[in-house]
């Protein structure tokens, strides 16, 4: 592997589409019930300190968690230290760490170089002084350094609310009002984008309450990798008011779990051009993961509007921003007042010097250590694994990734698509396909307490974040404890209805 970037070959998205199909076709998998017993004894005997704390938040916290990616089946676990590619928790359990915290410590946890510097800079001016920091300057000259199309750079203080700026910037540039997006697609939970999440085709069904309808009107959303779909919302618009940007994940929506074929991006370039809709490229995910130029890098397309956030504070807070072309992220300039017509953002702590200097100390450690391609070719190693013990122990569970996103669909929750019904009644299959998805997302979480119950912290028991601290020794450790579980698999006849 030599190209600089996390992924060699990049995988066509249709078999990986008829592999989820079968998947969701197929009875669920899950371990066998007395797996289950051992793994919910091992927290009840192992953990113990983790549900006392966790059990007092709930008084004082909804849920008892902060996070939505917090592992809550059968409690949350209390992680006191982090390290590389290790986390420990308060009862002194060790587990491997492909959570990454969500993906921004490409580096690995807390990784030192990026800490002193972090801890010096806070010796100095402490982390927020509310006027100009260079750690600013030197953050936005690194990004524009590795890529171009970045030409300005705002920091803001998370990706959600660089979603936000950037629709806002693309209304104002274009005068159009709809936004597209891709179904499935994550973009934070501003209310114009908790509208067709997770599931394709779900539109406001899933998640969207608490939200007026008027936040979302002006919302749409396609099929993933399905670019004639994105040419007929673009014609239907011209007739609504116009397409003001056209948002993608790159790699396919919720981080690539529904992937996208290589020329897909491509393809959104040239039609936000041939109906006047920025191109807004959401790199929340691969920025300085895919590779230091990003997706935008990888595919070699230049959208007008870069989405960052995660990596680019290096794992620290406030991580957030938008990058593009001067033209429209000077549509942001901050100050007291300006004459121009611009599309106002802010935040107290954005930009604050700590995110700044952690981002750009840490956009230089991955340059200087090769972040990107180690933990790509980690990415990749794993996922082959995890394939050889599907294969061994006859599963229909799939693995796939996209360099250090892994994806593995052990039931399928994530898996389900209506984007064939777009049309006003797809409620009435979703409706009914509803139990069996939260049969299949129970399943899921099973398999994540497993894996957690045998060393594994995982993103939701379906995703896994490889870094530069996944050395092939980790993995294949990993991948042994791994085995630990799959072995135990088999079709599920308990109730997994909640
Ligand atoms: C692709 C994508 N966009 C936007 C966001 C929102 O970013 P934040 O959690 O910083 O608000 C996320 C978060 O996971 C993401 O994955």
């Amino acid at each position: 592997m030599s190209n600089g970037y996390a992924i060699e070959n990049w995988s066509p998205a249709q078999p990986i589409y008829n592999k989820l199909h079968y998947l969701t076709s197929q009875p669920i998998y899950c371990v066998d019930d007395e797996e289950l017993k051992k793994d919910l004894e091992y927290f009840e005997t192992k953990c113990a300190k983790s549900k006392e704390i966790t059990t007092e938040a709930k008084n004082y916290i909804p849920g008892g968690v902060q996070h939505n990616l917090a592992f809550n089946y059968p409690f949350p676990i209390c992680i006191t230290k982090a390290e590389g590619a290790y986390l420990y928790d308060l009862d002194g359990n060790k587990y491997f760490d492909f959570l990454q915290a969500g993906g921004p410590t490409i580096l690995g946890s807390n990784y030192p170089a990026v800490r002193e510097k972090a801890i010096q800079l806070i010796n100095e001016c402490g982390p927020v002084t509310g006027l100009f920091h260079e750690a600013e300057l030197l953050l936005a000259k690194e990004i524009n350094k590795h890529m171009p199309g970045c030409e300005m750079f705002r920091m803001l203080g998370s990706g959600t609310e660089s979603v936000m700026a950037a629709i806002r910037v693309a209304r104002n540039a274009t005068k159009n009002k709809r936004i597209i997006k891709v179904g499935g697609a994550y973009h934070g939970w501003s209310d114009q984008m908790v509208y067709g999440l997770k599931i394709p085709g779900s539109r406001a069904f899933l998640e969207s309450f608490g939200i007026p309808k008027g936040a979302y009107s002006t919302t749409d959303e396609v099929r993933p990798n399905d670019l004639n779909m994105l040419e007929q919302m673009l014609k239907v618009n011209k007739l609504r008011g116009g397409t003001a940007a056209v948002l993608v994940e790159p790699v396919g929506p919720e981080s690539g779990t529904r992937p996208v074929d290589f020329d897909y991006n491509k393809g959104v370039r040239e039609l936000c051009d041939k109906y006047g809709a920025l191109f807004i490229m959401d790199e929340v995910v691969t920025g300085f993961r895919i590779g230091l130029g990003g997706a935008q890098g990888y595919f070699g397309v230049t959208p007008d509007l870069t989405i960052f956030g995660k990596v680019v504070a290096g794992g620290y807070p406030s991580a957030g921003g938008v990058g593009g072309k001067k033209e429209f992220v000077s549509g942001m300039a901050a100050g007291v007042g300006t004459m121009m017509k611009r599309a106002y953002v802010g935040g107290t702590l954005a930009a604050n010097p700590l995110s700044a200097f952690a981002g750009y100390t840490a956009i230089q450690e991955i340059e200087k250590t090769n972040a990107c391609e180690k933990a790509g070719k980690a990415g990749d190693r794993i996922t082959a694994g995890l394939q050889g013990l599907i294969d061994k122990y006859s599963l229909p569970f799939v693995a796939y990734n996209q360099g250090s996103i892994c994806h593995l669909e052990c039931s399928g929750a994530m898996s389900y698509d209506f984007s064939s019904m777009f049309l006003p009644n797809s409620v009435i299959p979703m409706l009914k396909a509803k139990p069996e998805m939260l049969r299949r997302k129970v399943a899921m979480e099973q398999m994540g307490a497993a894996y957690m119950a045998h060393g594994i912290v995982t993103l939701a028991g379906s995703r896994l974040y490889t870094s530069l601290a996944d050395t092939d020794e980790v993995v294949d450790e990993a991948l042994n404890h791994f085995e630990d579980v799959f072995k135990t698999v088999t079709k599920c006849t308990r109730n997994l209805d909640k």
